[in-house]
């Protein structure tokens, strides 16, 4: 008998057999292109650590979002920078507030040829960057910031959101966001649950990007790093309280608890490819130590065959311009 017995080379012989074999492929109906639409600007604002990535104008989130649908990308996760913050973040209650503008804009220019989503969050719109009301210590109050995120919720929905992505971790915030919906007649729409949202330096390109007023940090909502089973409790939790998806975030830094989600939940689950893990790659693709196409393309494929059922990524276009012309 001939040595090596077994040669698992075989397959990878030709890019045709590697084609062929391959376990996970990409498809852009899975991904969703994260956006910012910024209140009184009249030029799409770069971002400094994001390059590629910009602070729309409502004209150019509307392309953004038809580019999306041209490529078959499967979503959009809208983000809102208002011009006036306070600390309770009106802005984000206000049906004429820049995100439920910018919701209605972009449903106005796909339909519903893209699933629209929006962040029902308040860190856009406080004062003081906190994704929740404070109470007299200045800790995040989590009932009271219910409540608000309750009408937000709302409003975005009013405004023609067809998924609502509450990203705040507040306990009880599904099933309060849920009663609020149906409340006013918005049973069909859906929530998609920052359910396993962990506390992460790799945030930081974002603030930049929603022009942040925080100082400190989030680690009295969001998770600490060390912890895996607690996911598994969160996603729980926000199933009880009727998700009808579930998300992990960030996603390249936490690819176990990704795993370990998409191994006991029973609703889609998502993955957040976020801003600092964007800002790496194109960072060192910059400086020429990475090939950038083949970078971005192993890291969203990494979420994929971690688990994810939708990924977020600030290259869905991108990547779906790529997939379609690789067919
Ligand atoms: C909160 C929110 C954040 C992100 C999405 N929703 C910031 C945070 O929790 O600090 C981060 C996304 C990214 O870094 O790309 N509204």
């Amino acid at each position: 008998m001939s040595f090596p017995q077994h040669r698992p080379r075989r397959l990878r012989t030709t890019p045709a057999m590697r084609r062929l074999t391959a376990e996970y492929r990409l498809d852009p109906a899975e991904l969703i292109l994260p956006a910012f639409v910024r209140e009184g600007i009249t030029e799409p604002n770069p971002l400094t650590s994001m390059p590629g990535v910009v602070q729309h104008t409502m004209d150019s989130l509307k392309k953004a979002a038809a580019e999306a649908v041209e490529l078959g990308v499967g979503g959009i996760m809208l983000f809102g920078i208002p011009a006036e913050r306070d600390a309770v973040g009106s802005a984000g209650t206000d049906p004429n507030g820049i995100l439920n503008r910018g919701i209605a804009a972009v449903r106005e220019e796909v339909g519903d040829d893209l699933v629209i989503m929006s962040d029902v969050c308040l860190d856009e719109f406080t004062d003081h960057g906190h994704c929740g009301v404070l109470d007299e210590n200045g800790v995040v109050d989590n009932d009271s910031t219910l409540e608000i995120y309750g009408r937000m919720a709302v409003e975005q929905a009013r405004a023609g959101a067809h998924v609502l992505g509450p990203s705040g971790m507040m306990d009880g915030q599904i099933a309060v966001i849920r009663h609020a919906l149906d409340t006013a007649g918005y049973q069909d729409v859906s929530l998609f649950a920052y359910a396993a949202k962990y506390a992460s330096a790799f945030y930081g390109p974002f603030r930049e990007a929603v022009d942040s007023q925080l100082k400190g940090d989030r680690r009295t909502y969001q998770m600490e790093a060390a912890n895996r089973r607690e996911a598994l409790l969160e996603v729980e939790l926000d199933l009880e309280e009727g998700a009808d998806m579930v998300m992990v975030k960030p996603a390249m830094s936490y690819l176990d608890v990704l795993a370990d989600v998409a191994a006991m939940s029973p609703v889609p689950v998502g993955a957040y490819q976020i801003s600092g893990e964007y800002a790496m790659i194109e960072a060192a693709a910059a400086n020429g130590w990475i090939d950038r196409r083949r970078a971005i393309e192993e890291s969203v494929l990494g979420i994929k065959r971690a688990g994810a059922n939708m990924i977020l990524t600030y290259w869905a276009t991108e990547l779906a311009a790529w997939l379609k012309e690789s067919k």
